[in-house]
Formats: C-alpha cells, sequence, structure tokens
C-alpha cells in the first residue's frame, strides 16, 4: 500500500507554541502580549492550546507569570486550555488556574528526567499517578509526554523497546494522551514508524501524538511517515519557536504554519486557519524582535490556484 492510502482525513493540531516555544526565550515577555498571541491562536481555530506550565518558577522563570496568562484568557466553547505541571503543586496551581487539561512529563531515559525533573523515570511515575486519578477526579483531560523518544542528548540511542516499556507504565496510570517527543529533533521517518508503530499496538484507548522538533529538518517528513501507523495527533509550535532549557541542542519545534501548509494542499482537514496562525506568529516575532522563524513565514504566502504572486512576510509582492 503506498504511503497516501494512509492519509487521514482528519489531524488534530496541539498548539505547543505558548509553552514549548515560549519556554525557551531568554528575555522576559510581557503577560499581556502572551495572552494575545494565545487569543490570536484561539482565533485561528485551534482548540488545544498548551497555555503555559505549572513548574519551579527558578526552573522556567520565563512561565512563572502562568496564572495570571490563564486568568486573562477569554474562555471558549469547544477549546482546550492545558498546562504542563511537574507534581502536586502544579496540579493545584492548574486546578485554581480553571485549566481543562494538565501535562505530566517524563522521559525514556532516566539520564533525561533527572535532569528535567530531578527524578528517575520510575520515581516520577510513581509520583505521577495519584496526580492522574486527582485529575481525573477534577474533571480533568490528562496527557503524558515522554521526551526523548528517539535519541537523549545525555544517554545518545533510545532503543524503541525502551520507549514501549515507559510507554506502557505510562498509559497504565490511565493517561488520556501520549506524545512521544523527538525533544532534540533527531528523529527519522524510519525510526518513527518503528517507535510509533510499536507503541500503537498497546496504545489501548489512549490517543497517541507525536511532538517533533525540526532540528533537522526531518518534522514533517516524520508527521508523513506517522500516517502510515496511524498517527493523527500532532503538537506544534506557532512561528517554529521552541527549545527545553534541558536539552542541549534542541531547537524550534515543527512550525504549526509549515504543518497546516502541508495538511491544507493534501486535502486533510485541521478547522484551523493558515492565515490567522501566520498572523499570530507575526504578533509574537514582532513582540520578539525576530524575523519569521517558519518556512512558511520566511517564504510569504502561496495561494493555491490564485494568479501567480509572491508575496514575503510582510505582505509585499516579491522580486
Ligand atoms: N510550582 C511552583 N514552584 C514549585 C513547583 C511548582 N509546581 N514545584 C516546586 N517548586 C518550587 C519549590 O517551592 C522550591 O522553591 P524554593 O527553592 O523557593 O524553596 C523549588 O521549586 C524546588 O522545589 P523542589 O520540590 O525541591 O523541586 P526540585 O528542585 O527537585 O525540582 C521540579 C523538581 C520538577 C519542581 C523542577 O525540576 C521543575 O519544575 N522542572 C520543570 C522543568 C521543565 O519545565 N522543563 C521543560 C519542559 S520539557
Ligand atoms: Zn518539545
Amino acid at each position: 500500500m503506498s504511503t497516501r492510502d494512509h492519509w487521514p482525513r482528519r489531524v488534530r493540531i496541539v498548539e505547543v507554541g505558548p509553552r514549548d516555544g515560549l519556554q525557551n526565550e531568554a528575555a522576559t515577555i510581557p503577560t499581556a502580549a502572551k495572552v494575545r498571541f494565545i487569543e490570536l491562536l484561539a482565533d485561528a481555530g485551534l482548540a488545544d492550546i498548551e497555555a503555559t506550565s505549572f513548574v519551579s518558577p527558578r526552573a522556567v522563570p520565563q512561565l512563572a507569570d502562568g496564572e495570571a496568562v490563564l486568568a486573562a484568557l477569554r474562555r471558549r466553547a469547544g477549546l482546550r486550555y492545558t498546562a504542563l505541571v511537574p507534581n502536586a503543586r502544579g496540579l493545584e496551581r492548574a486546578l485554581r488556574a480553571r485549566v481543562q487539561g494538565v501535562a505530566l512529563f517524563t522521559a525514556a531515559t532516566d539520564a533525561f528526567a533527572e535532569r528535567n525533573i530531578r527524578m528517575s523515570v520510575a520515581e516520577s511515575l510513581a509520583a505521577f499517578s495519584p496526580l492522574a486519578t486527582d485529575a481525573h477526579a477534577a474533571g480533568l483531560w490528562v496527557r503524558g509526554y515522554l521526551s526523548v523518544c528517539f535519541g537523549c542528548p545525555y544517554s545518545g540511542a533510545v532503543a524503541p523497546t525502551t520507549v514501549l516499556d515507559v510507554a506502557r507504565r505510562f498509559l497504565d496510570l490511565g493517561i488520556d494522551e501520549l506524545a512521544l517527543a523527538d525533544t532534540i529533533g533527531v528523529a527519522t521517518p524510519g525510526q518513527v514508524q518503528a517507535v510509533a508503530g510499536l507503541v500503537r499496538e498497546h496504545i489501548g484507548t489512549a490517543t497517541l501524538a507525536l511532538h517533533c522538533h525540526d532540528t533537522r529538518g526531518t518534522a514533517l517528513a516524520n508527521v508523513l511517515a506517522a500516517f502510515d501507523v496511524g498517527v493523527t495527533t500532532f503538537d506544534a509550535s506557532a512561528a517554529g519557536l521552541g527549545g527545553c532549557p534541558f536539552a542541549p541542542g534542541a531547537s524550534g519545534n515543527l512550525a504549526t504554519e509549515d504543518l497546516l501548509y502541508m495538511l491544507d494542499g493534501m486535502g486533510v482537514e485541521t478547522g484551523v486557519q493558515l492565515d490567522g496562525v501566520a498572523a499570530a506568529s507575526r504578533y509574537l516575532l514582532g513582540v520578539l524582535g525576530r524575523p519569521p522563524a517558519s518556512r512558511y513565514l520566511q517564504a510569504g504566502r502561496w495561494d493555491r490556484g490564485a494568479a501567480a504572486v509572491v508575496t514575503n512576510a510582510s505582505g509585499q509582492a516579491k522580486g
């Protein structure tokens, strides 16, 4: 069967820019700018937005204003705001901030988990078990992130069976979604199929998501490869910002507008408007004083089927 036979009719995009994208930014971004960025993303039709994290403000100072961000966001029907949570304190903060979902996070390797959350993988899963129960009891949706599934900056290659082992223990906590993360952007398509294909056999009723960083230019190829093994939920970050302060070598996430450009062209529905996401990205890049990071914004708008007019990121015709 060709790859094309596996194209899904619809893909769900989880927007992680406000969390994964912003957490690595050195200069403090005003809370009001974060709120405006998120509202623009919601205007574009994104229905799953990871708005912030409730981690130690010492670990990630940029997101220390999570409460204020969530307090300012207009709540909309059908839109789920989630936050990253590492411990009971984080869950309490998330509940008070009235999120609709939380994301717990550990790693495929002890070396990464210890540096990121100061626990071994086994310790983290033991600590998360009551958090998942409490979050569900409070009516929240629970996602589990598994970092460094395709390679670890501290311990190197990661075997698919290692990912499967941790994934199964994570799924045993009853999480609603498992996101396999290529935290440092080293994955290639065959590896995505091997790992995601293996985990998918054990996913049960949970959803399997793929979280790609485009560090080495393989993110879109990895998305297509994941279609072949039935993955239809993908994380992306507006403007392609992102990285992990605890993962040397990590660079931006797969840009939401690059993912959308490809999916729109393939006729895959997402419910998200590319122009709207591009507007959110342009707004944020303006705040950061940065040139466009995503390929789509660098190249300019392309109206399929229209007369051939090439524009640059600011909408001017390009010679
Ligand atoms: N919210 C706010 N503050 C928190 C907190 C939370 N969820 N969890 C811990 N803290 C504070 C503690 O009060 C303590 O503050 P103090 O130093 O002023 O007393 C400090 O953070 C350390 O707390 P401790 O319980 O000793 O944790 P730790 O040092 O073992 O760190 C984590 C563990 C998980 C809290 C920390 O490593 C962390 O927040 N990691 C998140 C990393 C991250 O977001 N990575 C990017 C995502 S991939
Ligand atoms: Zn990431």
